[in-house]
């Protein structure tokens, strides 16, 4: 498609010579032509790039420019993929983010620049590096697909660094993975804090990191709306200790972004440019809003820019999202966030291999996780039964209206998933259309045009034609 286009405007002479020579046509038109556009964005973005050059200035006087800019912008983000040296996910590309982050934020401390030495639980506690290992409930890492990390924060005086090696489930396995971020601390109440992400390749040996190179990297936005992404470990995953310092991570974590709504990203997103918050009436957008609204609660929103099967884990089964209204739920949030705490470690490590089975069906984990503290003595019965009841709801549920412990139960698949996604098409749809919608209705048409022109006829026709060929002729 886009040799094609270029061999157009090579014949049409649309060249950016021809700057000046924006169509005439009045703002309604305009409008619908936008509107248009905004059906095929891909395939629309190059004509679109071209009308923007011509007719911006026009744009700014005729009141059309934020219809054109919007759609022109939401075109734009189609180019940044994997395909297009955008792996990453950020609007600049792969290369441009990792040599504009400032020098040594992103270089492993000396200690690493091997890999993960032998001794790094006494390297971390000599240290004083707050150390975690733990098994992700979520994200199979490359390339033998390892659910276990062991992630350190070294903490610096501007910079903290976040870098999780992922650790061998099988020890025959040489793991390869390290996620990096370098997150900068904000400097005074008005600045917000800037993470910087990246991900080092091991050898066929673990030895010898290699910062991954463009078009190689995962895309860190998909899943980390929010610059750093809240530790969720499989419960037991992580020993006594590592749950103190998971406690701290978290707080750290919280803390970067407390009250100031969101992070800055430095240029390399504009996540407000990505759509309406996603959850409007699932109760997401009171958080997650890009840092609208009430700054306490405020973080990243969700958009079309992230990973499907985040969200949903994020409700149907780690089930902590919307984050849990109830006391009694989010009691049972934290009798799992506490286990390591109630178990010996001997005990702990048990634990976690009866967890093992559950790892596909996460849904049924908290049960097995219930039944076995339940089995090995560590809880009452009453409690028990609490903790199922919190869990599986009423037995009628919902056929239990006249009672009062009719409720519904945390592990009852809830319909804000389905519904979210079935109305989202929709809101992004007349998000992205919405300023010219506006100029559907005003009394808009007459025509302004800044720049006179001889040629008008003919560039309006083919540029007319061009959205014809481009858009395989059949959108008109
Ligand atoms: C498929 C989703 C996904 C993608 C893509 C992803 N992450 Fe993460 N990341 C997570 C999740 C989930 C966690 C939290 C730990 C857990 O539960 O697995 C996390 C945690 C981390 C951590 C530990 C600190 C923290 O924020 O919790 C680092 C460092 C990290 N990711 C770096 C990266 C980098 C760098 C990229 C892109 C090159 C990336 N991630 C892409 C899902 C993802
Ligand atoms: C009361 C505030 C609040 C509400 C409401 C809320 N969230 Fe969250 N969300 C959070 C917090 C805090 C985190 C980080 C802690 C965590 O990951 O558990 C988070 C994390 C997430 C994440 C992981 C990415 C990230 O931002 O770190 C997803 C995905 C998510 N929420 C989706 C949703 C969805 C979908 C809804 C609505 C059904 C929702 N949330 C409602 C506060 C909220």
């Amino acid at each position: 498609m886009k040799a094609l286009s270029l061999f157009l405007i090579a014949i049409f002479g649309l060249s950016p010579a021809y700057g000046a020579s924006c169509p005439e046509k009045t703002p309604k038109q305009w409008a619908e032509y936008f509107i248009q556009r905004s059906e095929n964005l891909a395939s629309s973005l190059r004509p679109l790039e071209e009308i923007w050059e011509d007719c911006g200035a026009t744009f700014e006087l005729n009141g059309v420019k934020a219809c054109a800019e919007r759609v022109l912008k939401s075109a734009r983000q189609t180019q940044y993929t994997r395909y297009n040296g955008h792996s990453m996910g950020w609007e600049v590309s792969d290369t441009d983010y990792i040599s504009s982050v400032p020098d040594g934020y992103l270089d492993l401390p000396r200690e690493f620049k091997d890999g993960l030495p032998a001794n790094y639980q006494e390297l971390a506690r000599e240290k004083g590096w707050k150390m975690v290992e733990y098994r992700s409930r979520t994200v199979p890492n490359p390339p033998y697909g390892s659910f276990s990390r062991v992630l350190f924060l070294i903490e610096g005086e501007k910079v903290d660094k976040w870098i999780q090696f992922t650790l061998p489930e099988d020890p025959n396995n040489k793991e390869r993975l390290i996620d990096f971020i370098a997150l900068e601390k904000p400097e005074g109440p008005n600045d917000k804090a800037t993470p910087y992400f990246t991900q080092y390749w091991r050898d066929g040996n673990s030895r010898n990191p290699k910062m991954r190179t463009s078009g190689s990297f995962d895309n860190c936005y998909s899943c980390h709306p929010n610059g750093m992404r809240e530790l969720s470990p499989e419960p037991g995953s992580y020993s006594a200790e590592g749950a103190q310092n998971l406690d701290y991570m978290r707080e750290a974590m919280t803390n970067y972004t407390a009250g100031r709504g969101s992070v800055d990203w430095g240029g390399a997103l504009h996540p407000e440019e990505y759509g309406p918050p996603m959850g409007q009436a699932q109760g997401c957008v009171k958080c997650h809003n890009n840092g609208d609204g009430m700054h306490e609660f405020s973080r990243g929103a969700i958009t079309g820019r992230h990973d499907r099967g985040h969200i949903r884990h994020k409700m149907t089964e780690d089930k902590t999202m919307p984050v849990s209204m109830l006391p009694m739920e989010k009691s049972f949030l934290d009798f799992m966030d506490n286990i390591p705490n109630v178990l010996t470690e001997a005990e702990r490590q048990q634990f976690s291999r009866a967890m093992l089975p559950y790892k596909r069906n996460q849904g049924a984990m908290y049960d097995a996780a219930v039944k076995w503290m339940s089995e090995n003595g560590k809880i009452t019965d009453e409690e028990k039964q609490r903790y199922s009841f919190i869990l599986n709801g009423h037995p009628n549920y919902p056929a239990c209206e006249d009672q009062p412990d009719c409720y519904k139960g945390l592990k009852r698949f809830n319909k804000y998933y389905e519904e979210m996604m079935e109305q989202y098409p929709d809101q992004l749809k007349a998000w992205r259309t919405e300023h010219c919608q506006d100029l559907l209705t005003e009394e808009q048409d007459h025509s302004v045009n800044d720049s006179g022109r001889a040629t008008e006829g003919f560039i309006e026709r083919a540029t007319d034609f061009i959205d014809g060929v481009i858009n395989g002729g059949s959108e008109r």
